[in-house]
């Protein structure tokens, strides 16, 4: 019987952990079930490119070396749907039909995705559409993918945020400063609220709740009068103004990202409070660096899982963390689903419980 032969790939934006996922599906695969383990670069482009641009994964490449290894070493896409693939002229075309006919020409049996809510929607529609059988594996800083308490890269991205909030505390108190940190997270505010509590911040503002200028003043007068004169506020990127417009630059390659959100607040607070404001805005840092022991686990888990699914033909399905397990979903109830935090779950409630200004109930 012929070696059975599966491809694996990353998509959208990177993270910590997804060289861990890598080597748990190829350890998985290759020691266990003797499968070959082709690895497609650059997310969908690898099974577009002409030659197909993959490696065939062996044992002596997937060392411990890759737990400890940031970023993807397949390298990874956040732009470049198949189905709207921007040409350089301005125009889109659909080469939907490349990925898979880039598929059968590597003679793959089943396609292992790591990727984020977008990309699983994606992936999905280009499987259906060629009838190639599929497993995913969240992943994402924002720690949006719906049915999974975690999905990699999140972890990593709160040990950096909270790293900082650490850092701005003591400049913060030696000033007397309003120290303001904007994470990212895209259109929720699972980093900023978990790095808040974790950080003793004052205020955490997150795109799940309305906030007013004036909430926020209140708050930092309160921590006046409780003797301190300097106070941390943790703020998402994908927060809105009080006035309800988010705040996005178009960024080299053409898309919109969130970002400023910080400085607008920073401006806005300095004379309603009376208080030197600075703003930090830590980027890209959340996203690379030496993946934490927590997204290790996870990716191992989840990649093995992978394998496992594939082997037993349960395919279409995406593995998620629930409760402290590895459990798997239909792919239907994650893709293009976005989690958000609960304005009334454990997080919020603890913000709240701290004294923490969170913004307002929401209606
Ligand atoms: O989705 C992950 C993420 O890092 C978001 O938190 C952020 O808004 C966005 O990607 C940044 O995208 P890019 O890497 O294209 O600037």
């Amino acid at each position: 019987m012929a070696t059975k032969r599966i491809g694996i790939l990353t998509s959208g934006g990177d993270c910590a952990g997804l060289n861990a996922a890598l080597r748990a599906v190829v350890h998985r695969a290759i020691r266990n079930y003797g499968w070959r383990v082709f690895g497609i670069r650059d997310g969908s482009m690898g099974l577009m490119e002409r030659p197909l641009d993959f490696v065939e994964f062996d044992l002596s490449l997937v060392t411990g070396d890759m737990l400890r290894l940031g970023g993807t070493i397949l390298g990874t896409i956040n732009k470049g749907d198949p189905f709207h693939y921007p040409m350089p002229d301005g125009t889109f075309r659909d080469r939907s039909s490349e990925f898979v006919e880039g598929y059968r020409e590597l003679g793959i049996e089943a396609l292992v995705v790591i990727g984020g809510d977008g990309s699983m929607r994606i992936l999905n529609q280009l499987c259906r559409q060629g009838g190639i059988p599929m497993v995913g594996i969240p992943k994402t800083i924002d720690n949006d993918v719906a049915q999974t308490d975690y999905a990699i890269g999140f972890s990593t991205a709160l040990d950096v945020a909270g790293e900082a909030i650490d850092r701005l505390a003591p400049t913060a108190a030696s000033h007397h400063r309003v120290m303001i940190l904007e994470v990212m997270g895209r259109d929720v505010g699972h980093i900023a609220i978990n790095a808040g509590v974790a950080g003793g911040a004052d205020v955490i503002l997150i795109p799940e709740l309305p906030y007013t200028l004036e909430g926020i003043a209140n708050k930092i007068d309160d921590v006046r009068a409780e003797g301190r004169n300097h106070a941390l506020m943790v703020v998402a990127e994908g927060c809105r103004t009080e006035t309800g417009e988010s705040i996005t630059k178009v960024q080299s390659g053409g898309e919109a990202r969130y970002g400023g959100i910080g400085q607008y607040l920073g401006a806005r607070l300095a004379d309603l409070v009376d208080a030197e404001t600075r703003v930090t805005v830590l980027g890209h840092v959340q996203r690379g660096g030496v993946p934490s022991m927590r997204d290790r686990v996870i990716a191992s888990a989840f990649g093995v899982h992978a394998v496992d699914l594939i082997s037993s033909g349960r395919l279409g399905r995406v593995v998620a963390w629930q409760h402290g397990q590895v459990v798997d979903v239909p792919i239907t109830d994650v893709a293009n689903i976005t989690r958000a935090v609960d304005p009334f779950g454990t997080l919020a409630q603890t913000a709240r419980g701290l004294g923490i200004y969170i913004g307002e109930m929401p209606a």
